[in-house]
């Protein structure tokens, strides 16, 4: 039993690093890393750092952001497809 608690822990965490290094990579494919760091460092745009610090605990601030950022209404107009702009907003929530 105990074997496969592990098993799923470490299931688990590999999957999580392995979703993270995947939008990490769509943000960089998709050129938003162009305007905004991973960190805190202010680009163009706020670190991806800042901007999920800034909304922890909004509950609606992915859907706001993501709405936002598909839209191109108080964003520039990115290259990424509605769903992929979901993803990446999503992901950066965490960072
Ligand atoms: C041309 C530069 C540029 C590109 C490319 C860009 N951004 Fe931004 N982004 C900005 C600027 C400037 C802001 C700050 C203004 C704002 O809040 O919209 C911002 C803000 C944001 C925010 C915070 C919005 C909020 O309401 O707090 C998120 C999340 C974000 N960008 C994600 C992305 C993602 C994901 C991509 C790639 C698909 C991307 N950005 C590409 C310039 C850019």
């Amino acid at each position: 039993m105990k074997t496969i608690a592990i098993a799923a822990v470490l299931a688990i965490g590999v999957f999580g690093a392995g979703a993270a290094g995947a939008s990490e990579a769509l943000a960089k494919s998709s050129g938003c890393l162009g305007c905004h760091a991973l960190d805190t460092t202010k680009k163009v745009g706020p670190g991806f750092k800042t901007i999920a610090t800034a909304n922890k605990g909004k509950a609606d601030a992915e859907a706001t952001i993501s709405a936002k950022i598909i839209s191109a209404k108080g964003h520039p107009k990115v290259k990424a497809g509605d769903d992929d702009v979901k993803t990446m907003t999503k992901w950066i929530l965490t960072l």
